[in-house]
């Protein structure tokens, strides 16, 4: 068995970001404008979002998006994203490559050093072929890739899966790449889910080292965790079935079929989860969140965090235990908990441990136990 290390992380956040403010006027317009129209038709009104409502709820202020003027356009509200050729590098690969890259050069690699890539994603672009293969081809790693997805812990289910294979020695160097277009999915006319998501990529390079070799900086994987248990309160019924079961299967009825979300469900559902979860995966390795330097959570919201981990501690911990991201960039999936990781360890002191722990759709939890080296 090999010892594994975590040697590069990359992130892509798009330029362009939308407040809660922008969104909720593109809302509020097309509700109004919709509301005419039901008025008077014995059809049910809908409610306006609120800006204030959506910061105390979530904790989300703003979040980037891959294009903004499609999203908020009250005519249209969906991205607009053209298609491109077959010969042409999709947009998902090009998305997690942006990540990627920035990943090997923190690592001081190049890419055919790379033997594997996985490319774990809440949604995918297509189902093949796989995303991964391209961002293969494009980079010029060298063996295999293959894609797969677990909701918002689509990063830790891939970091347990490729930690796995390195330690058993099937492969020495896998980059892991995360990109999220979530806003491609997202019912912008739905005021539940309307604010939640933003789009981001994240990736990360799982490497053996040799018994004794050190990698100053870079974080060891002492352990990774996986546990999954069903339940439909996070649901999309979009798939390549959906369209059989409509009247006319060339025109594909998205309404009904976006992400739909119970949050109250889901907010307390995975809350239990959570700090079970935490607390059971420290105590095999005879551990406490006392004895955790860091905290990077999957980021859905700021009031959930803050509650796994007072029930997790005992008592209140700050962002500096664990940081969120999600103020800024909105809930981005599975490359959340990443980005937060990313953005804080260079403090950590050789010998600390860190806890990644994401949670989503699924239900799934996945955890990695990280001690800097
Ligand atoms: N603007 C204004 N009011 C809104 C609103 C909006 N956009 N969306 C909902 N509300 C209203 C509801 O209608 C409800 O009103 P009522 O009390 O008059 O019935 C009230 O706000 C509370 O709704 P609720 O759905 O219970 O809100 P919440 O406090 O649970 O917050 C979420 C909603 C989505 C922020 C929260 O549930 C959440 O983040 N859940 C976890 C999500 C998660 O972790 N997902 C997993 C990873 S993807």
């Amino acid at each position: 068995m090999h010892r594994v290390v975590i040697s590069g992380i990359g992130v892509e956040i798009p330029e362009a970001s939308i407040t809660n403010e922008e969104l909720v006027a593109s809302f509020n317009a097309w509700v109004d404008r919709e509301n005419e129209r039901r008025q008077g038709s014995g059809e049910e009104l809908l409610q306006r979002s609120d800006a204030d409502f959506i910061y105390h709820a979530s904790g989300i202020k703003t979040r980037h998006v891959i294009e903004r003027d499609g999203i908020l356009d009250p005519a249209r509200m969906v991205p607009r994203l053209p298609a491109r050729p077959d010969e042409a590098l999709s947009l998902q690969a090009e998305f997690g490559i942006a990540s990627a890259r920035r990943a090997l050069s923190h690592a001081a690699l190049d890419a055919a050093q790379i033997d594997l890539v996985i490319c774990s994603s809440s949604h995918l672009q297509r189902p093949y072929p796989a995303i991964a293969i391209e961002m293969q081809q494009a980079m010029g790693t060298r063996g295999a890739g293959f894609d797969m997805g677990l909701g918002c812990s689509s990063a830790a289910a891939a970091l347990h899966v490729a930690v796995n294979l390195v330690r058993a020695g099937a492969h020495r160097r896998v980059l892991v790449v995360v990109p999220e277009i979530i806003t491609g999915h997202l019912n912008f006319r739905d005021r539940q889910t309307h604010f939640i998501f933003g789009d981001a990529a994240a990736a990360m390079i799982v490497e053996a080292v040799a018994d004794g070799e050190t990698r100053a900086g870079r974080f060891e994987v002492v352990d990774t965790r996986l546990w999954t248990q069903l339940s439909s309160n996070i649901r999309t019924n979009l798939g390549y079935l959906t369209r059989t079961a409509q009247e006319d299967p060339y025109m594909v009825d998205m309404q009904g079929n976006m992400i739909k979300q119970v949050g109250n469900k889901v907010f307390k559902d995975v809350t239990v989860a959570g700090h079970r979860f935490i607390v059971d995966f420290l105590a095999e390795h005879g551990q406490t969140p006392d004895d955790i330097r860091r905290f990077w959570l999957h980021q859905a919201n700021a009031r959930m965090n803050a509650m796994i981990l007072k029930l997790s501690f005992g008592r209140e911990v700050g962002h500096d235990r664990a940081p969120m991201v999600l103020d800024r960039l909105g809930n981005t999936a599975g490359a959340g908990a990443v980005i937060a990781l990313q953005e804080n360890h260079a403090d950590m002191k050789a010998g600390d441990y860190g806890l990644l722990c994401a949670f989503g759709a699924g239900y799934s939890i996945g955890g990695a136990l990280l001690r800097m080296m």
